[in-house]
C-alpha cells in the first residue's frame, strides 16, 4: 500500500494548477448514459473514482476510452441495467447511474449503498425524487430496484438540499413526458455544471443557479462534448496549502467565483488574496488569526474543505470553533491532527481548535478523501517527518497531488511500502 513521507516546510512558493472536477464528471459520465452515441468530455484527471464509475458503466455496456485528459464515452449500446455491490460499496456516486437507466431502460438495479468513513449518507431523498417521476422502487435482497414504464414530469420539493438527489431528479426528468419542477434543489457549481451538459444534449432545462429547476421532457437527447469545470476543492486544498506557507502561492486553472467564501475567511485569517480570471495568489504576511467555520450548502462553506481549513487553524494564533452542518460526525481527522500535535478537542459534533506553535511530524493514517488532503497539509508544514498511511483515500479525488505539490517546493515522496 502506498504512504506519503513529508518532511515539513512553510516555504511553499510557486505556481500549482487544477484539475478537473471529480464530483462534477461522475454526474456527467452517468448522464453520458442518456443519450445513444459518443460524447466526449475534457480536463478529466486520473482519479480512481472516476476509474470505478468507468468500470461501471463498461459493465452496463458503454465502451470508455481515457487518455491523457480526454475521456471518450459511447454508450450506444447500453443493455444492462445493475450497478453491482462490489463498485457501489467502493463508491457511492454509482447511485448516479439510478436515473439514467431508469431514463433510457426503464429499470434500474443499483445495491444499495452503505455508511462511509464521513457518517450516514442515507439515499431515500434520490428514491423519492423517482418515485414522484412515477417508478416503483423496492428494496430487496439488498438492492434498490426501481422499474417505471413511463417517466412522467412531476413537483418534486427535497427536504434537505441535496446535490446528488438534485443531480439524479435531473437526470431521470429530462427524458420523462412533461414538466419537472425541481424546489429547493442543490446549487453546487457541480449541479450547474450537470445541468449545462444536459442542456447542451438537448434538454430543457430552466433555473440553473437557483433553487428552483424546471425541466420539460424531451423525447431524445444527443452526445456531445464539453469541457470540465476546475475543481474547487482541490483548488481550495492548494489555496490553504499557500495560507499555511510563509510564502506566496499561485493557485492557476481554477474558477474563483466558486470559492467566494472560501476567500473571505482565508482574508480573515489574516491572508492577502489577490484574484485574476482564473488564478489565485495567496499569501500571508503574518500570524494565521482563528476564524470560526460552520459547514453548509453552497453558497456556504463546503463541508469536502472542512478538515483541510482545520489543518490550517491549528496553527492559529487563538481558539476557534468548527461545526459541519452536512455530515455532522465528518470528524475523523481530529485524532490524526492531534498526534502531530494540533489541539483539537470535540464535543456535540463542535471541534474547538486551539493554535499551536507548530506541528510536529509523526505517522498518521487516512481515513477519508478530505481527512487525507488535511493530513497531507499538516505534514507539509509540520516540524521534521511526517508519514501519511492509506493515501489509496486521496488518489481517488486527487491527480498526482504530490508531483503537484512537489511544483510549490513540498518535499513529499509516494513509497510503497
Ligand atoms: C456530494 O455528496 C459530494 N459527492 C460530497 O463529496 C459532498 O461532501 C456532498 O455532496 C456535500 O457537498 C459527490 O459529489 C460524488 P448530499 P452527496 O446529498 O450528493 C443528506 C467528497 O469528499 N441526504 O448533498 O452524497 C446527507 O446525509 C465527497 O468529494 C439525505 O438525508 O451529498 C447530507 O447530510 C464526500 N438523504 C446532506 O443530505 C439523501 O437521500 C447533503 O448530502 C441524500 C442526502
Amino acid at each position: 500500500m502506498d504512504r506519503f513521507i513529508i518532511e515539513g516546510t512553510r516555504e511553499l512558493t510557486g505556481e500549482i494548477k487544477v484539475s478537473g472536477a471529480k464530483n462534477a464528471i461522475l454526474p456527467i459520465m452517468a448522464a453520458c448514459l442518456l443519450a445513444p452515441g459518443k460524447s466526449v468530455l475534457t480536463n478529466v484527471p486520473n482519479l480512481i473514482d472516476l476509474k470505478t464509475m468507468a468500470h461501471l458503466l463498461r459493465i452496463i455496456g458503454a465502451r470508455i476510452d481515457h487518455s491523457g485528459d480526454t475521456m471518450m464515452i459511447d454508450s450506444s449500446d447500453i443493455c444492462f441495467f445493475e450497478a453491482p455491490y462490489e463498485l457501489v460499496s467502493k463508491m457511492r456516486a454509482s447511485i448516479y447511474v439510478l436515473g439514467p437507466l431508469l431514463a433510457r431502460l426503464g429499470e434500474a438495479r443499483v445495491s444499495f449503498p452503505g455508511g462511509c468513513a464521513i457518517g450516514t449518507r442515507p439515499v431515500d431523498l434520490h428514491l423519492k425524487a423517482v418515485e414522484a417521476l412515477g417508478a416503483t422502487v423496492k428494496i430487496e435482497h439488498g438492492y434498490i430496484h426501481a422499474t417505471a414504464s413511463a417517466l412522467k414530469g412531476a413537483q418534486i420539493r427535497f427536504e434537505i438540499s441535496s446535490v446528488g438527489a438534485t443531480i439524479n431528479a435531473l437526470m431521470a426528468a429530462v427524458l420523462a413526458e412533461g414538466e419537472t419542477v425541481l424546489n429547493n434543489a442543490a446549487m453546487e457549481p457541480e449541479v450547474d455544471s450537470v445541468i449545462e451538459f444536459l442542456i447542451k444534449m438537448g434538454a430543457l432545462i430552466e433555473g440553473k443557479g437557483s433553487t428552483t429547476l424546471k425541466i420539460t421532457g424531451v423525447k431524445h437527447l444527443f452526445p456531445v462534448e464539453m469541457k470540465m469545470i476546475p475543481d474547487r476543492i482541490e483548488a481550495g486544498t492548494f489555496l490553504i496549502a499557500g495560507a499555511m506557507s510563509r510564502k506566496p502561492v499561485t493557485v492557476s486553472n481554477c474558477e474563483p467565483s466558486h470559492l467566494t467564501i472560501l476567500m473571505e475567511k482565508l482574508r480573515e485569517a489574516g491572508c492577502e488574496i489577490d484574484v485574476k480570471d482564473h488564478s489565485i495568489r495567496i499569501h500571508t504576511p503574518g500570524e494565521i488569526k482563528p476564524v470560526n467555520v460552520i459547514t453548509l450548502p453552497y453558497p456556504g462553506f463546503p463541508t469536502d474543505l472542512q478538515a483541510q481549513f482545520m489543518a490550517l487553524m491549528t496553527l492559529s494564533q487563538g481558539i476557534c470553533f468548527m461545526e459541519d452542518t452536512i455530515f455532522p460526525d465528518r470528524f475523523m481527522h481530529v485524532s490524526e491532527l492531534n498526534r502531530l500535535q494540533a489541539d483539537i478537542t470535540l464535543s456535540r459534533g463542535i471541534a474547538t481548535i486551539k493554535g499551536v506553535k507548530a506541528l510536529s511530524g509523526a505517522e498518521v493514517m487516512a481515513t477519508d478523501l478530505r481527512a487525507s488532503a488535511a493530513l497531507v497539509l499538516a505534514g507539509l508544514v509540520a516540524k521534521g517527518k511526517t508519514i501519511v498511511s492509506r493515501i489509496y483515500h486521496i488518489d481517488r479525488g486527487y491527480d498526482r497531488i504530490e508531483e503537484k505539490l512537489r511544483s510549490i517546493g513540498a518535499n513529499i515522496i509516494r513509497e510503497n511500502a
